[in-house]
């Protein structure tokens, strides 16, 4: 099964792919985190992309598109297909990887839209912790850490991404509305979409997608 997972800034696409690798043996892939990871690692393309992601402004369609293809074609492990978070979220990019996946095994299966008023993203992206060794993703409010400051799971710190502030989830909400919302409608008109209510508890939004996923 290859799924898309799409929704706003702070929707919740993390939190549901972490739950869904786990229960679905699919490879997650993340073009943001490979994009910070790339940062991080001081990479030419994490320099190329460095200026856009602090603001909040997407990354050029090229840049994206070979990044995606490369890390497909370079996938050692297909497991049972794959989840794409984040990706495609513009036209062109949605385009680009239709003609990627023409006749292979890479179509997608099932598009995840997290639905959720605007209003409640900046509560949720200026809350947002992330352990800076397994990119576990808390919130110091609605899921918070045993210990503060550290990670349940492996004990590294928590830190904050660089782009969770007022003034880059604007831009990112604006770029959502102009460049994404086209794609939302382009998997609808090919009938793929299911909506899920992202604004509940987190264990209700994942009986709801499990139970998406599971039909
Ligand atoms: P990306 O990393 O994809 O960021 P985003 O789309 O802005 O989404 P987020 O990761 O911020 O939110 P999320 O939906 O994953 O929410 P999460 O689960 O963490 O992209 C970053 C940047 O990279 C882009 O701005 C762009 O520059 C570049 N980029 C990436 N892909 C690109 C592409 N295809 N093309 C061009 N550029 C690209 O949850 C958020 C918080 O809420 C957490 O604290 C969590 O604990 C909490 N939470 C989650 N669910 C719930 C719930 N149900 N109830 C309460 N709290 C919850
Ligand atoms: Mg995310």
């Amino acid at each position: 099964m290859n799924i898309l997972i799409m929704g706003g800034p702070g929707a919740g696409k993390g939190t549901m792919s972490a739950k869904i690798v786990e229960k679905f043996n699919v490879n997650h892939i993340s073009t943001g985190d490979i994009f910070r990871s790339e940062i991080s690692n001081g990479t030419k393309l994490g320099l190329e992309a460095k200026s856009y992601i602090d603001e909040g402004k997407l990354v050029p369609d090229e840049i994206t598109n070979s990044m995606v293809k490369h890390y497909l074609e370079n996938l050692k492990d297909k497991k049972s297909g794959f989840l794409l978070d984040g990706y495609p979220r513009t036209l062109d990019q949605a385009k680009a990887f239709d003609a990627l996946s023409a006749g292979t095994d890479l179509a997608i299966s099932i598009v995840l839209v997290m639905d959720i008023p605007f209003e409640v993203l900046a509560q949720r992206v200026t809350g947002r912790r992330l352990c800076k060794e397994c990119g576990a993703i808390y919130h110091i409010e609605s899921n918070p850490s045993k210990q503060e400051g550290l990670c349940d799971k492996c004990g590294a710190s928590l830190y904050q991404r660089k782009d969770d502030t007022i003034e880059s989830l604007q831009v990112r909400l604006q770029e959502y509305q102009n460049q994404t919302q086209p794609v939302l409608d382009y998997y609808e008109k090919k009938g793929l979409v299911q909506t899920i209510d992202s604004n509940q508890p987190i264990e209700k939004v994942w009986a709801d997608v499990e139970k998406a996923l599971d039909q």
